[in-house]
């Protein structure tokens, strides 16, 4: 599939079922490179970023096989590999492999990470804190070289709450000599569910409001995880479902997870009911104009769903103001929004939108994973068609969104 073609203006009705979390998938992945066993992941997405994971796994000696939704890995007979290929040149989180390789072998050599183009994404912070461990990189510019005899223990302090660093750290811990501790943790959902994978394979974790304390272990075992739904997901298509009027059941959303999310939903003005099953949306009138709002760790509002929210408030009734927080570049799809008729000016990293009465179809690209959802919504509620260039992009972290959005009654499909 190369490009989605949309005919908008169809409110969604009906129910959809949330695809698992994208990302507490990937650094589960790269942490079953420190088991020696069977792994079972329940609920895992098939997305582009697992595929890519896999391929990497997989050139470490990992066989991995799928049963429905859950992924089998057996790690019983590893063999460290410089790896090879493009997965890591176009995948962000192939950088979690640091930790987990340097922890279990001692070595890592792999092309500098990846992912979508939302701005300046160093690694400086990855490799200071694996360095207090005692890893030695050596960097050449194209290659992140680095070996260690043993990882040590010792205490993090992270200069920012970093989603990533904060994976990686509690990654090369677990089998690291000693007792490591980090402060000024990330908070988001994904780190309790990796924490939760890795204590079920033998690890010894404890996560306090101050700290999380990691104490070594020599070898983790077989372990099985369900992942949860992905909130993001569960978030783009419930603005879908604001942006064009619909009437939506989000099963198996992560409803704990999505209290900032939910409080815009409403802010909005859709009526959202959350249950066991997931979350009920429904929502009739003009989309109400939001005066600021901004991007935040969590439980903020999440900078991946900073531009599907734009492109709702692009026919809100008002102006609104959206201040992203987290990364430098992610306001990538104003362009392409300002040709389907979108009033949006970008002043430092805050977007100010005047609302119009609508959107005009038009030939777009998506030029990164979250920017290419938001096209999809901006599509969806368009007087008329759209064609949106790049689905590899959404891919990425959506299973199949013609398919989950077709489930809704959107006449939507790729080729
Ligand atoms: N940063 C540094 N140096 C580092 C690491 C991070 O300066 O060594 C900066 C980043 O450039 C950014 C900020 O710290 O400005 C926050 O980055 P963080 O490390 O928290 O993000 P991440 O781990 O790279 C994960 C998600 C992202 C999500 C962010 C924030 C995965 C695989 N990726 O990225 O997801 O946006 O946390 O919540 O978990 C997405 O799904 O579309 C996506 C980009």
């Amino acid at each position: 599939m190369k490009q989605i073609f949309i005919r908008g203006g169809i409110p969604l009705k009906g129910q959809v079922r949330i695809q698992g979390s994208k990302n507490a998938s990937l650094p589960i992945l790269a942490a079953t490179l420190m088991t020696k066993g069977i792994q079972e992941i329940k609920n895992c997405p098939k997305i582009a970023d697992v595929f890519h994971m896999l391929d990497l796994l997989r050139s470490q000696g990992v066989k991995a096989h799928w049963k429905g939704r859950s992924l089998f890995l057996d790690t019983y007979h590893l063999l460290p590999a410089p790896m090879i290929g493009k997965e890591q040149e176009s995948m962000r989180a192939s950088i979690f492999l640091a930790g987990a390789m340097l922890s279990r072998f001692g070595q890592i050599d792999m092309s500098y990470p990846g992912g979508c183009v939302i701005g300046e994404r160093p690694v400086n912070w990855h490799i200071y804190h694996l360095h207090k461990m005692g890893a030695i990189f050596c960097e050449d510019g194209e290659r992140l070289i680095a070996k260690c005899e043993n990882l040590v223990a010792c205490d993090h302090v992270l200069e920012f709450p970093s989603v990533g660093v904060t994976e990686n750290l509690i990654m090369a811990a677990v089998l690291a000599k000693g007792t490591t501790t980090i402060t000024n943790y990330a908070r988001e959902p994904e780190i309790e569910v990796l924490c939760e994978f890795l204590q079920a394979a033998g690890a010894h974790i404890l996560v306090t409001e101050a700290k999380i304390s990691i104490e070594g272990v020599t070898s983790l075992g077989s372990a099985s995880i369900s992942l949860p739904g992905d909130r993001i997901v569960a978030g783009t298509y419930a603005l879908a479902c604001v942006a064009t009027k619909g009437n939506v059941l989000l099963e198996g959303a992560p409803v704990e997870h999505m209290e900032s999310v939910i409080k815009v939903l409403r802010d909005l003005g859709a009526c959202v009911f959350c249950s066991e099953e997931g979350i009920y949306l429904s929502a009739n009138e003009r989309t109400k104009a939001i005066d600021c709002i901004e991007t935040a760790v969590y439980p903020g509002f999440p900078t991946d769903l900073q531009s599907p929210l734009l492109a709702v408030l692009a026919t809100a009734d008002g102006k609104s103001g959206i201040r992203e927080m987290i990364f430098s570049n992610r306001f990538r799809i104003v362009e392409d929004i300002k040709r389907m008729g979108a009033e949006v000016e970008l002043v430092d990293n805050m977007a100010l939108v005047e609302g119009v009465e609508y959107l005009e179809g038009a030939t777009v690209r998506a030029a990164e994973l979250r920017g290419g959802a938001a096209l999809v919504i901006a599509g969806l509620m368009a007087k008329g068609v759209t064609y949106i260039e790049n689905y590899g992009f959404i891919y990425r972290g959506y299973e199949n969104i013609c398919r989950d959005l077709t489930e809704l009654g959107a006449r939507i499909f790729g080729e």
